[in-house]
């Protein structure tokens, strides 16, 4: 496995990938890796001939400075943890190898309206044109690929995805399962923050989900029925601090009062814990019964 620091070096090594015909898969990471992200790492393994993993603290995406100051930094256990994922090249740049000018502002920045403006994009001014603007960057340098994001960040995939449509970029954007722990958190690197109370509490997180899935599962129509049962939820743990929890169309993310079809909605939820500003969600059905029947099937049912 490789280790580069320079853009070039990247560009360089993935081009040489395509020219002698094999397909890159690309896993934008910012570090402290855990199971989540060596899930997309597995997936993108099956899926492609190369692997490449960015590890990138990217600070444009940061709002607060004291989330970016604490945010955990593991490189050498990181790039193991590559290692042992069958991983071909670990792309880790410096932040003036991505901004040459930092801490000027970057003069060319990617926002994406719409979808990346409620919810994460309304508490976190600004995180969004961060993302894409990093994320373009991250594609741009590795050229022609399919990129592996996880649902967790499920705004994020979608912003990236309206990017790519509309800046017609040379990618094939590949969404993956959340990935939990036993309990029902939500993998996140920030989960390390979290003192052993906090990590208990954390929990009510998923568990509100829940509820909200069995209630949309029992014929509850109502977005504001969901929301109000998640929230009660979470206000049952007095050291968790509701942000939102909604029900929103799974592709435009706006939230509809009435919901027709429970397989078109995906459940929001964010709130701080301690410290820590913790995001999750699931899909309105099991993904099993949502999940597109493959073309091949279809064939031959026809
Ligand atoms: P980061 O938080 O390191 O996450 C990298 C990728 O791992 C994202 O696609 C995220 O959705 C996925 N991921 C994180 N936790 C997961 C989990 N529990 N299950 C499945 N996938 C999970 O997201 C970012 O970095 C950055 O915003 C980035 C896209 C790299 C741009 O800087």
């Amino acid at each position: 496995m490789r280790v580069v620091e320079t853009v070039a070096e990247c560009r360089e090594l993935l081009q040489q990938a395509r020219a002698t015909g094999r397909t890159v898969g690309l896993v934008p990471t910012m570090g402290a890796l855990h199971a989540g992200h060596i899930s997309l790492m597995t997936r993108a393994r099956a899926e492609c001939e190369v692997v490449a993993v960015t590890i990138f603290v990217n600070p444009l995406q940061f709002g607060d400075p004291e989330d970016i100051a604490h945010y955990p930094r593991t490189l050498d256990r990181d790039v193991e943890a590559c290692t042992e994922a069958g991983v071909d090249l670990v792309f880790a740049p410096s932040v003036l190898e991505m901004y040459p000018h930092w801490p000027a502002p970057v003069a060319t920045t990617v926002s994406v309206v719409g979808v990346s403006e409620g919810w994460e994009g309304a508490s976190r001014p600004g995180h969004f044109d961060g993302v894409a603007t990093v994320v373009a960057k991250l594609f741009s340098i590795a050229g022609p690929s399919r990129a592996y994001f996880g649902e967790k960040d499920f705004q994020q995939l979608a912003v990236v995805r309206q990017m790519v449509a509309d800046l017609s970029l040379p990618v094939e954007v590949v969404g993956c399962p959340i990935v939990r722990e036993r309990d029902g958190l939500a993998l996140s690197s920030r989960n390390v923050r979290l003192s052993p109370e906090e990590r208990r509490a954390a929990v009510v997180l998923s568990r509100a989900l829940a509820t909200g899935r069995a209630l949309l599962e029992g014929g509850v129509h109502y977005s504001s029925t969901l929301a109000e049962a998640m929230r009660q939820v979470v206000e049952s743990e007095p050291l968790v601090r509701l942000d939102y929890a909604v029900a929103v169309g799974h592709q435009d993310l706006v939230a509809r009062e009435i919901i027709e079809d429970p397989a078109s909605v995906r459940l929001l939820i964010a709130a701080e814990v301690g410290p820590v500003r913790l995001i999750d969600n699931c899909a309105g059905l099991e993904v099993a019964s949502t999940q597109a029947v493959p073309a091949r099937h279809l064939e031959r049912i026809a």
